[in-house]
């Protein structure tokens, strides 16, 4: 069967470091909460106005593009993965496909959150598997620093944050290797979708915050509008969390999603080269690590330098271990991922 490979593959993060002690200036935290509870030093923050998500996947998908030895006209496909689009709609994808000039290719969004770049690889994967296209690129771009509560009642989700993007451009693999995507597997449960989620804007009418007892800015007659000055007041438009009880399900499904992918390839983990985990908290790495008996040098981690970049976290850890020489042609590489909705979902490479 057809399998496809990662012919290229760039990242990108901003120059401007953002330290855990520079956060002090806005809110009640400090370096050594942040970095105990998460193992984050530092994260990267976009230009305010001449970076945005879409330009930071500019500059990954013109890295790919070159080291796969193509140009933009040569993509026939573009898939997206971001929370932290530049638009409500249209997303990232077709303003990737207009600042590249690229062709009139398809362009699809994907909203999968920290998920995002693995499902993203599978949607691609199954349209090189059935021979629909040649060369996709998967861009995986976030500029969350935007949308964050900098004050203390944000602290527990805005110091995790960063922002930065990755892409690769995935090809059919050479029928006589026997490298590429091995398999790919996708899973959802959202039976707890908003313990993790940002609820304004959207056009839920307060439906869930109705039945939770929760501040209610929304009768529903015709004119209520999905964003309102008392949301904003309410500071309903940033991201909630509940970060012990996601901690909980992300230890539990990512050592079941990576066995997945190995077991179905006949694979033990003391046959994995490389672990990219997605890069959520470095405590819940260690114990997938742990977990799985796996040494220190079979898990790649930079958490420590970029926080966590949502679907922008893979693809930046893939290709930064590529560069620094961890991954090898031969080397079997696993691709893991857990958030909200909740999602998770894994890949397993043979580089
Ligand atoms: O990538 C998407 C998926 N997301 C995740 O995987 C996140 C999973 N969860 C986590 O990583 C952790 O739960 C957090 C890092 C978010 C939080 O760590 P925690 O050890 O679970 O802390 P906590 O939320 O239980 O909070 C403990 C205390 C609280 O104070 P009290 O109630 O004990 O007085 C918080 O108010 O720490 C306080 N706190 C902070 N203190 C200083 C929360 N955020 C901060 C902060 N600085 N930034």
């Amino acid at each position: 069967m057809l399998r496809s490979t990662i012919a290229g593959i760039g990242m990108y993060v901003p120059k401007n470091v953002v330290t855990n002690n520079d956060l002090k200036k806005y809110m009640d935290t400090s370096d050594e909460w942040i970095t105990e509870r998460t193992g984050i030093k530092e994260r990267r923050f976009a230009d305010r106005t001449g970076e945005t998500t879409t330009t930071m996947g500019v500059e990954v998908s013109k890295i790919a593009i070159e080291r796969a030895g193509l140009t933009p006209k040569d993509i026939d496909f573009i898939v997206f993965a971001t929370l932290s689009p530049d638009y409500y709609f249209p997303g990232c994808g077709v303003l990737l496909q207009r600042a590249m000039q690229m062709e009139n290719i398809g362009a699809l969004d994907v909203r999968n959150q920290c998920s995002g770049f693995v499902y993203a690889l599978s949607v691609a994967d199954q349209f090189i598997k059935t021979g629909m296209y040649k060369n996709i690129l998967v861009v995986g771009a976030e500029k969350h620093s935007f949308g964050l509560d900098f004050s203390t009642r944000g602290r527990n989700v805005s110091v995790i944050f960063g922002d930065g993007a990755g892409a690769v451009v995935l090809q059919p693999a050479d029928s006589s290797s026997d490298s590429g995507i091995l398999s790919t597997h996708l899973h959802s449960d959202g039976a707890n979708a908003e313990i993790l989620a940002m609820y304004n804007p959207g056009t839920h009418a307060n439906h869930w915050a109705k039945d939770h007892k929760l501040a209610d800015f929304n009768d529903g007659e015709i004119g209520d509008m999905f964003m309102s000055h008392e949301m904003i007041d309410h500071a309903q438009n940033f991201p909630n969390m509940d970060g012990p009880s996601v901690f909980k399900v992300a230890v539990e499904k990512f050592p079941e999603v990576i066995m997945e992918a190995l077991n179905k390839n006949g694979y033990q983990s003391s046959d994995l080269s490389l672990l990219i985990p997605h890069q959520a908290n470095l405590r819940i790495s260690q114990f997938v690590q742990r977990k799985l008996g796996l040494r220190d040098d079979q898990v790649y981690n930079n958490i420590q330098k970029y926080g966590n970049t949502t679907a922008a976290s893979i693809p930046i850890a893939l290709c930064e271990a590529w560069q620094e020489g961890k991954i090898k042609d031969g080397d079997l590489v696993c691709l893991a991922a857990f958030g909200s909705g909740f999602t998770w979902a894994s890949a397993l490479i043979k580089w």
